[in-house]
């Protein structure tokens, strides 16, 4: 292992940059090149790379998004599309190849080792979402969290001054961590999830019941799903059966921007590390990650093939809180 690469693709997450920086440190420590593919998976197909030193990951750690920029580049599921990615890689001269992103970015990377003899690839989690398994946490989940937590009290002052029921609608795509944990720590009255159906008739009665025993607001945290916006037709149905005034906010990209907190700059650094170790000890196709409080190495397959499920002790902490 002499020289190796990193990229981020897929949805950019706060954090990314601290994983960077620590990829880079860690790499010069043990005297190995290090090159940054940009714009993920669009770059890697073009060799894009630029060279890495202590200079270029000076003064990062605190900034969101990604110095190296990313993208979602469908091609990667075409066969043409991963074998342009293996020939650059050989023309790149890459033995290591360092991958931060999620699911898709994961998928992507399961493929094209078994289409080609090519560097070896370790993953690391970095998604929102927070929807990848095989760690605790995903970089950048955290500092979303707080976002949309930062998001609700700020909406619950308005709330609570008119008498309001609001709905907010959080990221996640198919998995509720966001709304789940943001709804927790924001003190949601109700949550709506992919992972649960919606039963609009309970749900509309228990929040009447709130404001007859004298609450003053009342907020329902809803994970966007797949169809981002849903939140409008959810509050149109609750509407027909309750007389309260409504608003819907959607958060959106809000959530996936600004500095990243404590957690997710720890968490970056700590598999910035991890990365690099797993590639100076001849592991391939794995992806970093944290399993209570400690990094473990999963297959890549398995992080996209097995599917993460909601912690059931935080989600009885929900249920009860919103009783
Ligand atoms: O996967 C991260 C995420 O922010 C999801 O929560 C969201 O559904 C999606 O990306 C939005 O993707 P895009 O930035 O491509 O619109």
């Amino acid at each position: 292992m002499k020289r190796i690469g990193i990229l981020t693709s897929g949805g950019d997450a706060p954090g990314m940059n601290a994983c960077i920086r620590a990829a880079v440190r860690a790499a010069l420590a043990h005297d190995l090149t290090i090159v940054g593919i940009r714009r993920g998976y669009t770059g890697l197909a073009g060799a894009d790379m630029i060279p890495l030193s202590r200079t270029e990951i000076r003064n990062i750690i605190h900034l969101g998004g990604t110095i190296l920029e990313t993208s979602r580049n469908p091609d990667f599921y075409t066969k043409d599309g991963r074998l342009q990615a293996a020939s650059a890689i050989e023309r790149m001269d890459l033995d290591g190849l360092i991958l931060i992103g999620g699911e898709g970015t994961f998928h992507g990377a399961s493929l094209l080792a078994a289409d080609a003899d090519t560097a070896a690839l370790i993953g690391v989690p970095g998604s929102i979402d927070n929807d990848i398994y095989g760690t605790d946490y995903c970089i950048g989940f955290d500092t979303a969290a707080n976002c949309a937590v930062d998001a609700i009290d700020r909406i619950r002052d308005t709330a609570r001054s008119h008498e309001r029921l609001f709905f907010i609608e959080v990221m996640g795509r198919t998995s509720g961590f966001l709304a789940l944990e943001s709804g927790i720590a924001g003190g949601a009255e109700e949550m709506v999830i992919p992972e649960e159906e919606t039963l609009v008739a309970r749900m509309s009665e228990r929040i009447r019941r709130g404001f007859a025993i004298g609450k003053k607001s009342a907020i329902v945290v809803v994970a966007e799903g797949k169809t981002p916006g849903i939140s409008f037709d959810l509050a149109r149905r609750i509407k027909e059966r309750l007389d309260l005034d409504s608003r819907v906010v959607v958060l959106g990209h809000l959530q996936r921007g600004g500095p990243p907190t404590l957690r997710d700059r720890v968490l970056g650094s700590t598999l910035g590390i991890a990365a690099v170790e797993a590639l100076l000890d001849g592991r391939s196709g794995c992806m970093v990650g944290e399993v209570g409080g400690k990094v473990s190495h999963t297959p890549l397959e398995e992080t996209w093939q097995k599917k993460k499920t909601l912690n059931e002790d935080l989600r009885r902490v929900f249920t009860v809180l919103s009783e």
